[in-house]
């Protein structure tokens, strides 16, 4: 049996994501055992609210529902993150959709549910896959106070979406925004995790836009049959356009990033070509706080440390665009 955990602060792209997550379900063959909420895009408190408003629209489409763990109101040293410029004021593009308030958050929080969820793998046999698509806050606290981190052998593979290889930011000049809203955990997870780990960065995304066609058919179409699709295009309206084209790095398409952590989360096959490389996170103060330092160098790397990370280098932009498709579709 597979399982997935979704590790996020939703966030608009984040939501895109959430709502592949629980909608391909059955169609690839996995559960959703979980969603663990941290600050990041916007307040933990509005990242709690949006994920219930994710899950409500799931769930009239049909979707199997899963418990949702409140997480990290801040970074381990007490940091504050905002993306509202991108996000909006409530974090899923300001569309005024209704807080399904019936929709309890379960009575363990993130890291309670993170070390469970593992170690239930462990005494199960499940594969389980976790994928953090917000800052690695609740990761590394788990990591840090799971007794003795028996519960990370029941990880199959981590996925996260974070960091940059190549020194172009976004949250700094150096600095991805997931790595950077919490350097301290990020650190921890790249030089601690000891399992599979994948990482979808942002050179990656922005390399892979969803053409603004394939887009259009999928989100922003006209007339949905399905709840997610109604749903996903009122809170996309005001960010991913190609009018509005909000995010300039991309003239070409919409870059989802946590849609396609998730798609390779759900499917390897999304994963086209990959290296493995050992990376080290910067969190000392100065200008290159955050930052991801890759070693590209050949053989064994400059250092020689252990190449213990698989850098998605080539996505399957087929096989993760029929996925939002299959995404949108009426339940
Ligand atoms: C990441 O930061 C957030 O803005 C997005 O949700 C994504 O997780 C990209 O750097
Ligand atoms: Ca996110």
């Amino acid at each position: 049996q597979k399982w997935l955990w979704v590790d996020s602060d939703a966030g608009v792209d984040d939501a895109v994501a959430l709502c592949a997550a629980l909608k391909l379900q059955k169609e690839w063959g996995y559960r959703c055992k979980g969603i663990s909420t941290s600050f990041g895009n916007t307040s933990a408190e509005n990242v709690n609210v949006n994920v219930r408003k994710v899950m409500a629209s799931c769930v009239k489409d049909g979707a199997g529902e899963c418990p949702i763990h409140a997480g990290a109101v801040g970074g381990l040293k007490g940091e504050t993150a905002d993306a509202s410029y991108f996000h909006g004021k409530d974090g899923l593009g300001d569309a005024g959709l209704e807080d399904p308030v019936e929709m309890a958050l379960d009575e363990r929080g993130a890291v309670e549910g993170l070390i469970g969820v593992g170690e239930e793998a462990k005494r199960e046999g499940a594969e389980l896959v976790v994928v953090t698509i917000g800052p690695l806050t609740n990761l590394a606290q788990a990591m840090m106070e799971g007794g003795g981190g028996g519960w990370m052998g029941g990880v199959e593979r981590l996925v996260v979406m974070g960091g940059c290889g190549n020194a172009h930011g976004n949250a700094t000049r150096v600095a991805e925004f997931n790595v950077k809203a919490d350097v301290t955990a990020a650190a921890h997870v790249f030089e601690h995790w000891r399992g599979q780990m994948t990482v979808v960065s942002w050179d990656l995304c922005c390399g892979n836009p969803i053409p603004w066609r394939a887009f259009h058919e999928a989100v922003s179409k006209e007339h949905h049959e399905g709840e997610v699709g109604r749903f996903l295009k009122a809170i996309c309206r005001d960010i991913y356009s190609s009018e509005k084209d909000a995010d300039k790095r991309s003239g070409e398409g919409a870059v989802i990033c946590d849609f396609l952590a998730v798609a390779c989360a759900i499917d390897r096959a999304v994963v086209r070509g990959r290296e493995m490389v050992n990376v080290e996170v910067e969190t000392g103060g100065g200008i290159t706080e955050g930052m991801t330092v890759v070693d590209w160098g050949c053989y064994d790397g400059v250092e020689g440390r252990e190449k213990s990370v698989e850098w998605v280098k080539e996505l399957d932009m087929e096989k993760a665009i029929e996925m939002l498709g299959a995404t949108v579709r009426g339940g």
